[in-house]
């Protein structure tokens, strides 16, 4: 188990200047539970199982009445604020519902033009505002280490509360690579797991922090290797090769995607992220039609392989697909919604009440 570092004992700059991996310890509690979660790197290949399995065990106990009620009252004296200050559909409903479940009061600020950000308050100072009034932070911002500073401000408050990072600039969403390694591992269960397994990840991979955070979670296990199919200005960052190369991962990195296909256990299709164009429209100039994937690419992927999509698709998986088995990615937005209860009910201490329902009820 990690040993829990403060985050009022080192000063933003130091903390800033740390790596992913060693920022882990700053953002656990003293029992081993995520405190803040902030990057992908601060879980283990533990915590990941255990949020797996409570996540399952949580979506069994919802099918009853009597199992809703139980859940509805675990954390209702708390409040949450959803602070989302770029477009999401997904995310937002998913730690909105996972809320619900838990009977978890919610507040939103979805639109910063409604906030006293327009009087000028410094986003800072508002967040700030929202800790007086809630238990915990979910927020969505396109600043880069903004969820972070936010996190490492509110820890040196005499009111510090768990935020939770819903997507920040290009760089991570770490709940994401939740869903999504749990989309895995369920879909991979009668099949060996995710083990020694191939994902084979397509689109705009320099600027889509999914794939940025799920890369890093799939290091956890035994011999999985990737390979990064995108044209040259879209593809994976050097950091995360290097990250990759640290941990000793087998990847591959190519402009032949349909060449990738019938290697790969898992398809990972993402979006062009063309609000990040430094002049709007420009990645429409790019054909992207060898960067995605159609009904005939069905023919060549494996009989027990999947598509996933964190979504929203547009032409990168045509609709003919979605009939498919193997497309998972509905699948993967429900998995959303269960995960992140997991991870609340977990951030707040009930995840042994919620396995211990789930053993007497379901012996
Ligand atoms: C992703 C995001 O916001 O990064 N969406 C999501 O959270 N499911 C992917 C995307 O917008 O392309």
């Amino acid at each position: 188990m990690l040993k829990r570092k403060y985050l009022h004992e080192i000063s933003w700059n130091d903390f800033n200047a740390l790596s992913p991996l060693e920022k882990a310890p700053y953002l656990v509690q003293a029992n081993g539970r995520p405190y803040h979660v902030l990057v992908a790197q601060q879980f283990d290949r533990e915590r990941l199982d255990m949020l797996c399995d409570l996540a399952t065990r949580i979506r069994t106990i919802a099918k009853s009445r009597m199992g809703l009620n139980f859940l509805a009252d675990l954390l209702c004296h708390k409040h949450a604020m959803l602070d989302f200050s770029q477009p999401s559909s997904r995310t937002f409903l998913s730690f909105y519902s996972a809320c619900q479940y838990l009977g978890i009061r919610i507040a939103e600020v979805r639109d910063s033009s409604t906030s006293s950000e327009m009087k000028g308050e410094s986003r800072e100072d508002s967040v700030r505002t929202f800790s007086s009034y809630f238990d915990m932070i979910i927020m969505r911002t396109p600043l880069q280490g903004f969820v972070e500073k936010m996190a490492w401000t509110i820890s040196n408050t005499d009111r510090p509360l768990p935020i939770i990072n819903a997507g920040s600039g290009k760089d991570q969403h770490p709940t994401q690579a939740l869903l999504d390694i749990y989309t895995l591992q369920r879909s991979f269960e009668r099949n060996g797991g995710l083990a020694h397994k191939c994902i084979l990840f397509c689109g705009d991979l320099a600027r889509g922090r999914t794939v940025r955070s799920l890369s890093q979670l799939l290091t956890f296990y035994p011999d999985i290797s990737m390979i990064f199919a995108a044209p040259d200005h879209l593809q994976i960052g050097q950091d995360i090769l290097d990250s990759l190369d640290a941990a000793h991962i087998h990847y591959e990195v190519t402009r032949n995607f349909k060449a990738a296909i019938p290697k790969a256990d898992a398809v990972y299709m993402t979006r062009i992220q063309d609000e990040w164009d430094a002049k709007p429209g420009e990645s429409h100039h790019f054909n992207m039609d060898d960067y995605s994937f159609t009904g005939a690419d069905l023919n060549v992927l494996g009989r027990n392989s999947v598509i996933l999509h964190p979504l929203p698709r547009r032409q990168e998986i045509s609709t003919d697909c979605d009939s498919d088995p193997r497309a998972v990615y509905w699948r993967q937005v429900r998995n959303g919604m269960w995960i992140r209860t997991a991870l609340i009910a977990t951030i707040f201490g009930r995840d042994q009440e919620i396995t211990h329902y789930y053993m007497m009820n379901n012996k």
